[in-house]
C-alpha cells in the first residue's frame, strides 16, 4: 500500500435526536437499551484528517494537542481499524470543527463520525456506511447517526457483539427540505455531568427508566410515520414529549440529575407561547441546558428572533444536512 493511501480526510455534520438514546446495555461496545431517531444538521461540520502507519500516535483537536481521556477515546477507535494490521501502527489525527463557540450541539457526534469515515478510508477499507456507523458508535453513541444525512434511525440491535447496532438513513435531506432546527445557546460552560455518566446513573437508579425503554421502539415508529407524512405538528409533539420524558428519567434518578437552567425553561415556555399564537415550533433538549427548536423555513426567523430577544447567544439556524463525505 502506498503512503498516500494511508491518509484520508472526511467531513461530517452533527445530528440532533428527535427520539433520544439514553442508556447503554454494554458500556464497552456502546450498545444502547433503545433505538433512536435523529436529523443530521447543516451547515455545522467537523473535519477529521487521519494518517495511519506513522509509527507514533499524535492527536490534535481544534489545533491543540489532545491528552488524557480525550486522546484515549480517539485512539481506541483508531486501534479497532489498525487491529491485525501491523503496517498501520501509529496514527496522526487532526480533528477540527467549524462550530461557533459552544454552539450547544453535540460536536462529538460529528467528530467521531468524521473520524470513523476517515480512518476506514485511510486503512484502505471500502466505503460502507453501516461499518462506519458501527465504528463511530464506539467513539460516541450518537455519532453512529452522523455518518449519513437526513433522518437516521439507530437500531438498538440484539446481538451481544453489536454488529446489528448501527444507524441508517430512512429519509434523505431532500425528503423534507423545509424543516429547520434552531440551536439556542443559553449557557456556554461545560455541563456538570457528561451524558456518559448521566445515563449510567439514570439506568442504575431511576425508577422511571424501565417505562422509558419500554416505549422507545414504538416512539421511533411514531416519529418515522410523522416524518413520512411531513407532519411537523405530529413530529414536534413527539420530539417535545420525548425530550421531557428523557429528562424525567434523569430527574427521578437518585440523587436527581437536572440539566435544565432557569434560562432553558424560559426559552421552552416562550416557544410554547409562540406555538399558541400559531407559529409551528417545538423544543428538544439533550443532556445539557441548550434547547434546539424544531420549526420550518417560514417561521425560522421568528423563532430565531424570539430566542435572541431572550438573550440566547449564539442562536444558530440549521437545515437538514447530508452524508459524511471524503474531502
Ligand atoms: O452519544 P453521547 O454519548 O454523547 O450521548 C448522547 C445522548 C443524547 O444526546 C442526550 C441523546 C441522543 O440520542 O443524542
Amino acid at each position: 500500500m502506498s503512503v498516500g493511501m494511508r491518509k484520508a480526510t472526511a467531513r461530517a455534520h452533527p445530528n440532533l435526536a428527535l427520539v433520544k438514546y439514553w442508556g447503554k446495555r454494554d458500556e464497552g461496545l456502546v450498545l444502547p437499551h433503545q433505538s433512536s431517531l435523529s436529523l443530521t444538521l447543516a451547515p455545522l461540520a467537523v473535519t477529521a484528517v487521519v494518517e495511519l502507519g506513522t509509527g507514533e500516535d499524535e492527536v490534535s483537536i481544534n489545533g491543540a494537542r489532545a491528552v488524557g481521556a480525550e486522546r484515549e477515546r480517539v485512539l481506541s477507535l483508531i486501534r479497532r481499524v489498525q487491529a491485525g494490521r501491523p503496517e498501520l501502527k501509529g496514527a496522526k489525527v487532526e480533528s477540527s470543527g467549524d462550530f461557533p463557540v459552544a454552539a450547544g450541539l453535540a460536536s462529538s457526534a460529528a467528530a467521531f463520525a468524521a473520524l470513523a469515515v476517515a480512518a476506514r478510508a485511510a486503512a484502505g477499507d471500502p466505503a460502507d456506511p453501516r461499518a462506519a456507523s458501527i465504528l463511530a458508535r464506539m467513539g460516541s453513541g450518537s455519532a453512529s447517526r452522523s455518518v449519513q444525512g437526513g433522518f437516521c434511525a439507530w437500531h438498538r440491535g440484539d446481538r451481544p457483539d453489536g454488529t446489528d447496532s448501527y444507524a441508517e438513513q430512512l429519509f434523505p435531506p431532500g425528503h423534507w427540505p423545509e424543516v429547520r432546527m434552531v440551536a439556542v445557546v443559553v449557557a456556554r460552560e461545560e455541563k456538570d455531568v457528561k451524558s456518559r455518566d448521566g445515563m449510567r446513573h439514570t439506568v442504575a437508579t431511576s425508577p422511571f427508566y424501565q417505562a422509558w425503554v419500554e416505549d422507545a421502539e414504538q416512539e421511533v415508529a411514531r416519529a418515522v410515520d410523522a416524518i413520512r407524512r411531513r407532519d411537523l405538528e405530529g413530529l414536534g409533539s413527539i420530539a417535545e414529549r420525548n425530550a421531557w420524558r428523557m429528562h424525567a428519567t434523569a430527574l427521578a434518578a437518585d440523587p436527581p440529575l437536572c440539566y435544565l437552567k432557569p434560562k432553558t425553561l424560559e426559552v421552552i415556555q416562550a416557544v410554547g407561547r409562540l406555538r399558541a399564537q400559531g407559529v409551528p415550533a417545538w423544543f428538544t433538549l439533550d443532556a445539557g441546558p441548550n434547547p434546539v427548536v424544531l420549526t420550518d423555513e417560514k417561521s425560522e426567523p421568528t423563532v430565531t428572533a424570539l430566542c435572541r430577544g431572550l438573550g440566547a447567544d449564539p442562536v444558530v439556524p440549521c437545515t437538514p444536512g447530508g452524508d459524511a463525505v471524503m474531502v
